[in-house]
């Protein structure tokens, strides 16, 4: 046998040999995915934790199925990420499930209840399906792509051209409140073509003035100087054209009122 034929006989042999170690890794994973497996149900009444929530919720992970108290089976296609109250998972057909971590299902309230109002605002928020979703149990919601959130680009130092710019007009859009309730950046998040608020708690409090206080004054927000700046202008601007009062003629409007 010649030197070429014996180099080919070798490379059929090596391709050989790596798609049945591909097939082996690939069935492996497959079977421990079904193998392995779980189903979780959740919550054993309307709002009341199963026994040990707190590890049983922190265990969940792709290929598990999880239950809620009216009966809702769900397939855990992967797991999207975990904030301080809550998990969220990949369902598939562009939703993502929000489950509250133990003892946080207030937050997976507030998410609800906030919703329409955020929304009613136009402040850019992944879509609440509020008639699919069970207070104090999950919420469905749209999954966006996260590509980064505020927090990180801060951190990288690539807070610059059209994010900030962006930033600024996602931070206007918010003129009409006073106060989001955990306002911070790494509820922030970056989707590729515009900035998103991922999460609040409550939307109790709306600007009555043009010169009321704006999201960038609310506890938890840490200034970026030369983004508040510009975006206090553009919010001040947007109050005056949707005609708000100042705060003389707001004070003097109630004071006729009184
Ligand atoms: N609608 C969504 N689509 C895709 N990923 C999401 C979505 N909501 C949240 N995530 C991911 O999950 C992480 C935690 O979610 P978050 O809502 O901030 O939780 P928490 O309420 O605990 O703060 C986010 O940083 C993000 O990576
Ligand atoms: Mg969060």
């Amino acid at each position: 046998m010649t030197a070429p034929d014996q180099n080919l006989r070798l490379e059929r042999n090596w391709g050989r040999l790596f798609r049945v170690l591909t097939y082996l890794v690939f069935s492996t994973c497959l079977f421990s995915q079904v193998a392995f497996a779980e189903h979780y149900a959740l919550f054993q009444a309307p709002g009341v934790e199963s026994e040990n929530y707190a590890a049983l919720s922190e265990k969940i992970q792709a290929g598990d199925s999880v239950s809620f108290s009216n009966g809702k089976t769900f397939e855990i296609l992967a797991v999207l990420g975990s904030g301080q109250t809550t998990r969220v998972f990949d369902i598939g057909k562009g939703l993502a499930l929000r489950v509250p971590k133990h003892e946080y299902s207030r937050f997976i309230n507030a998410t609800l209840d906030g919703y329409q109002r955020l929304h009613e605002n136009g402040i850019p928020t992944p879509e609440v399906h509020l008639d699919q979703s069970l207070r104090s149990e999950y919420v469905l919601v749209q999954k966006v792509s996260v590509d980064t959130t505020l927090d990180v680009i801060i951190k990288k130092r690539m807070l610059q051209g059209e994010l900030k710019e962006k930033l600024i007009a996602f931070l206007a859009s918010t003129f009409r409140l006073r106060e989001i309730g955990d306002f911070k950046w790494d509820q922030i998040a970056w989707t590729g073509s515009g900035w998103i608020l991922l999460d609040w708690t409550n939307i109790e409090r709306f600007a009555q003035t043009i010169e009321d206080n704006t999201v960038m004054q609310c506890m938890g927000w840490t200034s970026i100087p030369s983004v508040d700046e510009r975006a206090e202008l553009a919010i001040r601007e947007k109050r005056k054209a949707a005609g708000f009062p100042t705060d003389a003629e707001y004070d003097c409007n109630a004071a006729l009122t009184r």
